[in-house]
């Protein structure tokens, strides 16, 4: 546990956070308006924790002033974005202030002769590319929550999804981040450079870094040439084993690496589906690929699809739907990126699970699950970025068991999923993080010198403990 003890949120401490913010931005003794910032977005009530506080600064010189209080009177400070998280990382566990960066949402710099483009923490990720498009370019982030979640949360999180098998995650494009320290300072870190080894790479230990070592109050981010051509796929398997078997011949035989391969079983699309009232074609298939090519022109995306499309049949595909327009392509993602929230509707009991092993280990992994599911008597149904060997997992509650047998029961599970998944060289996490959702299960993954490593990289930074205490690990 944290041995720090903290002080709550006093009316003199909010007549200071008012001094710096004016009265409209501090939210204080008011359960109604302060609920909403008691959780993200796992469903799960246990997870959740009321602040005594809220605050919305405007700029990098507020926040500082209200961690150096924050400091002086030993009151804990919980950074947020959207609230789009599934780790608990924005849930103020010990009380205290929520930090909400909702009004720093400028995009300040469109910098087009460095393909760069300098955000606020608080500007919607999907906006970034709604604002770089005119010049041809376009920032590679895709996580899946990508029209309401936070470019601050996304580094802080370090955001996977559903582009990361070609372009890889946040970290690959964060070049620089100006951030208010846990003491309170205002430090620039990296920048507009493509290269930089001034010193320890800091950005990239930021990055990740759950609110636990900074606060970002500007992010400068790295861009691409817009892809001028594009194709989805919607490859359906008669079995999970057989979709999830293919993935790793599309690249190692179809010597293609395609810009997505989601993975999604039936009950996954039929959530989804039902919850959108949508129709795809899932009833004649055990599970899905949803499979983008990307590139610089029509002719290169046709020849890597043909290809992708040939490995699909050969592994087994019992059919390949090429979307014809971009209106199918939008409807069959939409499907994709609101599985989490459809499930989170269907099972509230139950949160979703973020496996990750290395690629070619994702077979025996939905092999094993399986047995698990069998064993237990439940589903465990699972879809997600399988070419990044990253699956979104679900046990969902045997409709027959009572809420005791189910209550005594899903930790088990748990435990067997993740001493599974550590038995193929994985972790509990490949993208959404610790937060205090995960923290208990640390140890079955990384030894306790690594965990000891990240205490004393804490310590050093925040020594009072103030900044998002409890997650991840305790100091
Ligand atoms: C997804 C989120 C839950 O992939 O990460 O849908
Ligand atoms: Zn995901």
């Amino acid at each position: 546990m944290n041995k720090t003890k903290y002080n709550p949120v006093t009316p003199e401490i909010v007549a200071e956070l008012r001094e710096i913010l004016g009265d409209k931005y501090v939210i204080f003794d008011d359960a109604e308006r302060l609920e909403p910032y008691s959780h993200d977005e796992v469903p799960n009530p246990r997870y959740a924790h009321m602040p005594d506080a809220l605050v919305r600064p405007r700029t990098a010189e507020e926040i500082s002033a209200i961690v150096k209080l924050a400091n002086r009177c030993m009151v804990p400070i919980t950074p947020r974005g959207a609230g789009s998280g599934l780790s608990g990382g924005a849930v103020p566990i010990h009380g205290g202030i929520v930090l909400l960066v909702d009004r720093m949402n400028k995009i300040l710099d469109v910098d087009r002769d460095n393909m760069m483009v300098v955000v606020e923490p608080g500007v919607v990720t999907s906006e970034i590319n709604d604002a770089v498009e005119e010049f041809g370019l376009f920032y590679a982030g895709y996580p899946m929550s990508l029209e309401t979640c936070y470019i601050g949360g996304n580094v802080a999180e370090n955001a996977g999804g559903g582009k990361a098998i070609k372009y890889g995650v946040t970290a690959r494009y964060v070049l620089g981040v100006e951030v208010v320290t846990p003491a309170g300072e205002i430090i620039e870190m990296g920048g507009k450079l493509v290269k930089d080894v001034t010193g320890y790479n800091m950005v990239q230990l930021m990055v990740g870094s759950e609110g636990t070592l900074g606060i970002f109050t500007k992010i400068t981010l790295k861009l691409l040439p817009a892809p001028r051509a594009s194709v989805d796929m919607l490859c359906l398997f008669e079995t999970p084993r057989e979709a999830i078997s293919a993935v790793p011949k599309l690249m190692t035989e179809g010597g293609v690496i395609p810009t997505t391969i989601e993975f999604m079983d039936r009950p996954s699309v039929q959530a989804a589906c039902e919850y959108l009232n949508e129709t795809i074609p899932y009833e004649q298939a055990g599970a899905m690929l949803l499979i983008t090519v990307d590139g610089a022109d029509v002719q290169q995306v046709e020849r890597e699809y043909e290809a992708v499309g040939e490995q699909c049949l050969a592994n087994g595909a019992i059919e390949v739907f090429v979307a014809d327009n971009s209106t199918t392509s939008e409807r069959i993602w939409s499907v994709r990126r609101n599985i989490a929230e459809a499930f989170s509707i269907v099972s509230p009991e139950q949160c979703n699970e973020d496996l990750v092993v290395p690629p070619a280990a994702i077979a025996e992994l939905v092999d094993g699950m399986e047995k698990i599911a069998e064993k237990y008597g439940v589903a465990i149904p699972s879809y997600g970025h399988a070419g990044d060997g990253n699956l979104h997992t679900r046990i969902v509650k045997a409709p027959d068991w009572s809420m005791d047998r189910w209550e005594d029961t899903w930790p088990g599970i748990l435990n067997e999923l993740f001493e599974l998944t550590a038995s193929l060289g994985g972790r509990c996490s490949g993208e959404h993080g610790i937060g205090h959702k995960r923290k208990k299960y640390m140890p079955m993954f990384v030894s306790e010198g690594y965990i000891e490593l990240l205490r004393s990289i804490k310590r050093a930074m925040d020594p009072n403990n103030i900044l998002n205490p409890g997650k991840i690990f305790d100091v």
